[in-house]
């Protein structure tokens, strides 16, 4: 069944006709181009495909299309500040959280999701945070390192106002 929804997609409202069936993370790469979002399982237990979804990180690839109409999303591509990398991007360049690449965009969404909340987490609520994130490559030290300098990147611009 074909439906028409309406979505602020990166702050930008578009609307869209689209089967109801149609999984958000094919919507974003196959319909709308917006290849940032990877899938990896595609059944909800690697976190590579998470965006926001009304303020929160959700596996896109188990949401569907036809739950969308008003939907404010929010994908890897909407991370940016202006023309700037998020203070998150430039981390986990810096610190080597990127390798493959491949979990990045995932990463880096659910890093957002709990700095949001809390800007000074231990190593323990960094891990417990990303533990729905799988990597193959960096053994998550180095992306633990990137979230925790993020984090105080963010507290220091926010003391500056
Ligand atoms: S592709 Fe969605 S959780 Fe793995
Ligand atoms: S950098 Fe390759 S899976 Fe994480």
């Amino acid at each position: 069944m074909m439906m028409k929804i309406r979505i602020t997609l990166n702050g930008k409202s578009i609307s869209l006709e689209v089967p109801a069936h149609r999984l958000l993370l094919d919507l974003l790469r196959d319909e709308i181009g917006l290849t940032g979002t990877k899938e990896g399982c595609g059944t909800g237990d690697c976190g590579a495909c998470t965006v926001f979804l009304n303020g929160k990180p959700v596996n896109s690839c188990l949401i569907l299309s036809g739950e969308l109409d008003g939907a404010e999303i929010v994908t890897i591509e909407g991370l940016k500040i202006g023309p700037e990398l998020h203070p998150i991007q430039k981390a986990f360049i810096q610190d080597g959280g990127v390798q493959c690449g491949y979990c990045t965009s995932g990463m880096l969404m659910m890093s957002k999701a709990l700095l949001d909340e809390n800007l000074n987490p231990t190593e323990e609520e960094i891990r417990f945070a990303l533990s729905g994130n799988l990597c193959r490559c960096t053994g998550y030290a180095k992306i633990v390192q990137a979230v925790q300098d993020a984090a105080a990147e963010l507290r220091r611009m926010r003391a500056e106002g």
